[in-house]
């Protein structure tokens, strides 16, 4: 009994409500909550009222993004799309849409006396092309060292993803699904683009290059040469012998000059002394800055 008595209730509720509402019945809906449209191309915002008194009634868009700006407003297009885009019944037809369109837009209905009726959103998401990224690719490693490669761009939406190419071939996501690249080490990272060699080996010399792709284009870095060198470790330990004898010769040719007089009347003596410490580090110095690089170089000379 007792729940026949709350049903009868809300019914009556219900009728009271409804007949205050009789005379704005209708809603506000749309035909496309998620346009996802590429740049520089068109779309519509679309906005359905079915409120019959029209003449009554007053159609809002807002654009909802850090603040909240007016797109529509009393009758009129607002802000940067005056020149590109149309108001038509209730919706907006863009016609050359760019990425700072991406927002969700909200379309209001608002009646002239009783104020606001209903709305409704919509989500415009606007997809980029790829630019060409950045690459960065060593020019020379040696045996046995790990090394990266890196590859981005900043502009597509969605963000691009990364592959990779040698010498024009594809490098797959795992070397071993490809006899090429068999005895590779690498591993790549698809969404960062960046390439890592743990172990690189003389099979993996060859010319680099990277392409940047999202569901609307690709675009692609220009081929780097990179070189993998053997490092020969006799020819290091001849290059510093030499490099330290040299420095000894040195050494001892300055000390000399100085215990024979030579600079004694340019510079009171504690100058001298001062000076030949000060060249005594330079040179102790100098043989751990060299780099394989210089060691390398260097070794042709010895051998
Ligand atoms: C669309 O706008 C861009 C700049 O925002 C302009 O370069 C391009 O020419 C426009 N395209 C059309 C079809 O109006
Ligand atoms: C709008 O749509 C995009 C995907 O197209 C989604 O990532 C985003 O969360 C949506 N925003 C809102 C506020 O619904
Ligand atoms: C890979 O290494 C194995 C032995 O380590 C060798 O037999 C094979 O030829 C190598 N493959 C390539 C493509 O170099």
């Amino acid at each position: 009994m007792a729940g026949v008595r709350w049903a009868s209730k809300f019914f009556g509720l219900f009728l009271l409500l409804a007949e205050s509402c009789q005379i704005l019945a209708g809603s506000v809906t749309t035909n496309n909550p998620n346009p996802v449209v590429n740049e520089f191309s068109e779309v519509l915002l679309s906005c359905i009222t079915t409120y019959d008194q029209n003449d009554e009634l007053r159609v809002e868009w807002k654009k909802l993004n850090a603040g909240t700006d007016l797109v529509y407003f009393e009758n009129e297009l607002r802000g940067d799309l005056i020149d590109r885009a149309k108001f038509r019944e209730s919706s907006i037809y863009i016609n050359n849409v760019t990425r700072k369109d991406t927002a969700v837009y909200r379309c209001e209905v608002v009646h002239k006396e009783k104020g606001y009726l209903g709305d409704v959103s919509v989500n415009l998401t606007v997809q980029v092309k790829p630019i060409a990224p950045k690459c960065a690719v060593p020019k020379s490693v040696p045996v046995g060292k790990t090394a990266i490669l890196t590859c981005n761009e900043h502009e597509g939406y969605p963000p691009s993803t990364y592959t990779w190419y040698r010498n024009g071939d594809i490098l797959p996501g795992d070397p071993k699904s490809n006899p090429k690249f068999l005895n590779s080490s690498y591993k790549i990272d698809s969404n960062t683009g960046t390439l890592r060699f743990t172990v690189i080996s003389k099979l993996d010399i060859g010319e680099y290059h990277c392409v940047a792709e999202n569901n609307v284009g690709h675009a692609k870095c220009e081929p780097q040469h990179m070189e993998v060198y053997d490092i020969n470790i006799a020819a290091i330990i001849g290059g510093v012998l030499v490099v330290v004898l040299v420095l000894m010769i040195i050494t001892i040719v300055i000390r000399l000059a100085y215990k024979r007089g030579y600079f004694a009347k340019k510079q009171p003596p504690k100058g001298y002394q001062a000076s030949s410490k000060a060249d005594d580090v330079d040179y102790v110095r100098s043989n751990p800055v060299d780099d394989e690089g210089d060691f390398r170089h260097k070794s042709s000379f010895v051998i």
